[in-house]
């Protein structure tokens, strides 16, 4: 029999930036935080370097920035959500200042601010030049580790949601060292991060494969835009897994994308060049690698000898892999790098299941819409993480909690795929549901999927996996991140995907 463990208070599954902002604010509320390895590693949002977005400069407004978030939304975001986060930007960013997170500034006092593609200004605040999500996370974590609220578990991973009844989470089947133990608690927030790990070519740690989204979305809870993944445009193609990020700052800094032969072929695609939204970039760094010969990053002119010291872990990556940028253009490729998609929550994190949250990645509140805006996501982990965190002290301290454990509808084990089972997932999913999509490679996928699960039935990745490219052959169109050749043309009327997941498939 497993261990039962009670907790009086929110149970937070990750310890991302999402995840330690919900755990701070869930102040005094006692707080349990499972972190799937040692605090601070491992997670996107150690790993973002251009930095987080918000209004700060005085030519700027959250209404402006709110317009650029839709823009590259490409007409489906949620608006309340989208004014929400903007509005906060400049507060939430002054707040993790002044917890720590050392962002540059000028002499005068004010934020360094980079210029990101589909940003009508400069707005992205940025900490130690590319060194954002590292630093920020390293203030939070100081933080949560003093906060007498808050308990960590290290090396703790969910695997399954705990139900009182169909409509209730009560806790969390929980792995940690080796061994499985019940959690339950008067609230679960899900912020365990993005899905990125399902392709074969990611920015993400390789540990993140949607397992969130799956473990919500077999609990019974409503999952939105699934199909919607971005796929940042300039990974450093260098065959590495994951694939070194070559942040997005760089191309704000002046730097062009060349064919071999010194063809600036963005242009082609967009007047904004470099600078368009990410999809329509991933999509032109795509073509000219796979029918110009190749796609590069060049900084020589725009950057040069700054470089060691703005782009301190762009130049690490590519020295590592004998590429000096300031002499020679970086080798690229889009890589899926943000699910817009996940379990569909409002903005305070409430999901379609009562006493469940999810924030971060592994949400969907809709602010998103089918392309992300670049920097948006620390800000949104940040924003969102701060009002999940109020929401849930405020639910956990109205909670009488006597959870009857014997009772409990407890999830199935889910079976771990082998390396070889992973491995043919990951390559049928960069395949046929990545950058370019179309009918007869995602009913390819499928039928991928389907022998997979004769063997792996119910492994957290598969689930993930199949939400993903069902939703992407239904949606016949195309928005965003998602882009199929057989419709090329975006429908009119832009509307978001809900989907629940039944034991026979997918109804929506
Ligand atoms: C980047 O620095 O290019 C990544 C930041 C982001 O994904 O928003």
């Amino acid at each position: 029999m497993p261990e039962v463990y009670i907790h009086n208070g929110p149970l937070i599954i990750g310890a991302g930036l999402a995840g330690l902002s919900v755990a701070l604010n869930a102040a005094p509320q006692p707080t349990l935080v499972l972190a799937p390895v040692e605090l601070g590693a491992a997670c996107s949002s150690a790993w973002a370097q251009g930095g987080i977005a918000a209004a700060l400069s005085p030519q700027d407004s959250p209404e402006a920035h709110a317009q650029d978030t839709l823009i590259a939304g490409a007409g489906i975001n949620d608006l309340a959500a989208t004014h929400a986060l903007t509005g906060m930007g400049p507060d939430v960013v002054r707040r993790l200042n002044a917890i720590g997170a050392p962002f540059d500034h000028h002499a005068d006092g004010s934020f360094v601010l980079n210029r990101e593609a589909a940003h009508g200004l400069a707005r992205v605040a940025r900490v130690g030049g590319d060194l954002a999500g590292k630093k920020i996370l390293e203030a939070v974590v100081v933080a949560a580790k003093a906060a007498p609220h808050i308990d960590i578990w290290e090396g703790a991973v969910a695997t399954g949601l705990i139900r009182s009844d169909a409509q209730t989470v009560i806790g969390a089947v929980v792995e940690r060292g080796g061994r499985p133990i019940e959690v339950f608690a008067p609230v679960v927030v899900l912020a365990s991060g993005g899905s990125g790990g399902l392709f074969a070519v990611t920015t993400n740690p390789a540990n993140l494969r949607g397992e969130g989204m799956a473990m919500a979305a077999l609990a019974g809870a409503e999952i939105a835009d699934p199909e919607f993944v971005q796929f940042h445009p300039t990974a450093i193609n260098i065959g590495a897994d994951p694939a070194p990020l070559a942040t997005e700052a760089l191309r704000g800094e002046g730097a062009t994308l060349i064919t071999k032969d010194g063809y600036r072929f963005a242009f082609d695609d967009h007047p904004d060049g470099e600078l368009a939204p990410r999809d329509i970039v991933a999509r032109a760094v795509h073509r000219a690698n796979t029918t110009l010969g190749g796609a590069f990053l060049d900084c020589r002119e725009a950057i040069g000898e700054h470089f060691p010291q703005e782009f301190p872990t762009v130049f690490a990556s590519c020295m590592a892999a004998g590429i000096d940028p300031r002499t020679t253009p970086i080798p690229v490729a889009p890589a899926a790098h943000y699910h817009m998609g996940g379990i569909r929550t409002d903005i305070d994190g409430q999901t379609s299941l009562t006493n469940l949250f999810a924030v971060g990645e592994c949400a969907s509140t809709g602010v998103h819409g089918a392309n992300r805006l670049a920097s948006n996501s620390l800000l949104e982990a940040a924003a969102f993480g701060e009002r999940v965190g109020r929401k849930v002290a405020e639910v956990a301290a109205r909670t009488t909690f006597a959870p009857d454990t014997a009772q409990a509808q407890r999830p199935l084990t889910p079976p771990r795929l082998t390396p070889q089972a992973l491995k043919t997932l990951r390559t049928a999913m960069q395949a046929h549901a990545a950058v370019i999509r179309d009918e007869t490679g995602l009913k390819t996928l499928l039928e991928t999927l389907t022998g997979l699960e004769a063997a792996f039935k119910g492994a957290l990745p598969l689930v993930a996996a199949r939400l993903i490219a069902q939703c992407a052959l239904q949606r016949r169109e195309s928005r965003g991140s998602h882009y199929r050749q057989d419709y090329p043309e975006t429908a009119a009327e832009g509307q978001r995907t809900f989907i629940r997941l039944t034991e026979g498939g997918l109804i929506q």
